[in-house]
């Protein structure tokens, strides 16, 4: 073995398949040697894990840093997001970038990369979120794969959503140069006219914002968009779903051999649609609308199933002002939330109270991630050549999620008093402590973009 300036001792190793005592040697930021009773040499850092879980760090597929959106700009830029998530356990983001219209991809990433690679403290990669394919733009998406960025998202919705005719599009040429596409499926025009048939009656709360987007407005654009995938055998991943019909949907393409993948978000885990009637229901505002408990105990039997592979953030946080614009009229509320420092913890602290394995915790916040977007070669598993991107976690640690105890810009977290049975009490970005007991430990610029591969699913 190459000396190890890092070892990982006595504590329980957890992958996606199993869960063993082991040690965990790294060198160059790398892990190199994972088995009993390692030993130290005379520079080796030893890190006493005895009582704890030796975990791979999350992989957050969806995030919006510094997203301009709904009239503002998230409230994260890349340092805050990425430090937020590095104390959650999270060592890579994957976040969007939203075309400009006329933006060959290329020169997205190249925007966006100028911003990342100077503030990130973790590493990250993105996806590119399309606008535009016209006038020659289809052509440049496979520059954009060759670069590292093989995932691509259209919107059914917004402003800047594309037509079905468009998404039909990119589906079809994905599958020429080993790309994804990921979906944010809801109706448009359903959205649109139960938006205004509400605000017409008078009927302005943040409730109203779910009433508009009810359960079937998602349902029915996931089994329309997984249509389109199944007639051309393309592989599909539909983000953030929030409801049965389409998780049941997404199901029944799986058990007919289709590639169709989807992510939910720990929001559409742990509350239901009741929140929008709360007096803070505004600060719950994003889209897809978090849905009623059929829904919730959907999502999570498509996630034990394995119909549904991956959690995410979807973070893309807006401040309490900015929430307070859609006071009385709710389609004026920024959409988003904020999740990236909860998503791990939360997943976690579900596993250590017997919901689902630590494996699955691992599987759907990391090592799926990292299968599913092309960068297992050196992300997602705490095995032997993949990056030193390592949590401790302490599953006997307690803890109350505050936004005062949290590390980003942020001035709300929709977890405010969630209780956690677990945490992580150190991360490890390639080998460099970034957090440790509730301190970020790491710095600005240190994160590196992450090269993913062509899409093989
Ligand atoms: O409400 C949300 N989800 N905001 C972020 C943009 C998106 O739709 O993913
Ligand atoms: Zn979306
Ligand atoms: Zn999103």
């Amino acid at each position: 073995m190459m000396s190890a300036e890092l070892l990982f001792k006595n504590g329980k190793v957890v992958t996606a398949e199993s869960t063993y005592k082991a040690d965990v040697a790294v060198a160059g930021g790398k892990i190199v040697e994972i088995g009993a009773n390692l030993k130290a040499g005379a520079a080796t850092e030893v890190v006493d894990c005895r009582g704890k879980l030796v975990l791979p760090g999350a992989i957050d597929a969806h995030t919006h840093l510094a997203m301009p959106f709904g009239g503002t700009v998230s409230t994260d830029d890349y340092e805050a997001g990425t430090r937020s998530a590095a104390c959650g356990g999270t060592t890579t983001v994957f976040d969007f970038i939203l075309q400009d219209t006329g933006e060959p991809f290329p020169d997205a990433i190249r925007r966006r990369d100028k911003l990342a690679a100077e503030q990130a403290v973790v590493d990250y990669s993105f996806h590119l979120a399309v606008k535009d394919v016209s006038g020659g733009l289809l052509g440049t998406m496979e520059e954009a794969v060759e670069m590292g960025v093989p995932s691509f998202k259209v919107f059914m919705v917004y402003d800047f959503g594309v037509t079905d005719g468009v998404f039909y599009q990119v589906l079809e040429h994905s599958k020429k140069i080993g790309a994804l596409i990921a979906v944010h499926a809801e109706n448009n025009e359903m959205v649109n006219f139960l938006s205004a048939k509400h605000l017409a009656e008078g009927n302005t709360s943040a409730w109203y914002h779910y009433m508009s987007r009810p359960e079937f407005v998602e349902g029915e654009a996931d089994i329309r968009a997984i249509q389109w995938a199944k007639s051309l055998n393309a592989p599909l991943y539909i983000v953030h779903l929030a409801n049965e019909q389409g998780a049941l949907a997404v199901t029944a393409a799986r058990d007919e051999g289709y590639p169709i993948f989807a992510e939910t978000c720990p929001h559409y885990l742990h509350f239901t649609s009741d929140v929008y009637k709360r007096k803070d229901g505004i600060n719950f505002v994003c889209s897809p609308p978090i849905k009623g408990k059929a829904s919730q105990n959907a999502l999570w039997e498509a996630l034990k199933r394995g119909d549904i592979q991956t959690v995410a953030t979807d973070h893309c946080p807006f401040l309490k002002s900015e929430k307070k614009w859609g006071a009385k009229d709710f389609t004026k509320i920024p959409n988003g939330c904020a999740g990236i420092e909860n998503m791990y913890p939360y997943m976690l602290s579900e596993a250590n109270r017997g919901r689902i394995s630590f494996n699955k915790a691992v599987e759907v916040c990391s090592t799926n991630v990292a299968r599913i977007f092309g960068c297992d070669h050196v992300k997602g598993a705490v095995e032997i050549g993949r990056d030193a991107d390592i949590v401790v976690y302490d599953p006997k640690k307690r803890f109350t999620i505050t936004n005062k105890a949290m590390h980003g810009d942020t001035d709300h977290v929709i977890f405010e008093g969630a209780e956690l049975k677990g945490y992580p009490v150190a991360t490890y970005s390639r080998g460099n402590l970034v957090y440790r007991d509730g301190k970020f430990l790491g710095s600005k610029g240190a994160g590196k973009f992450v090269k993913c591969r062509r899409i093989k699913l």
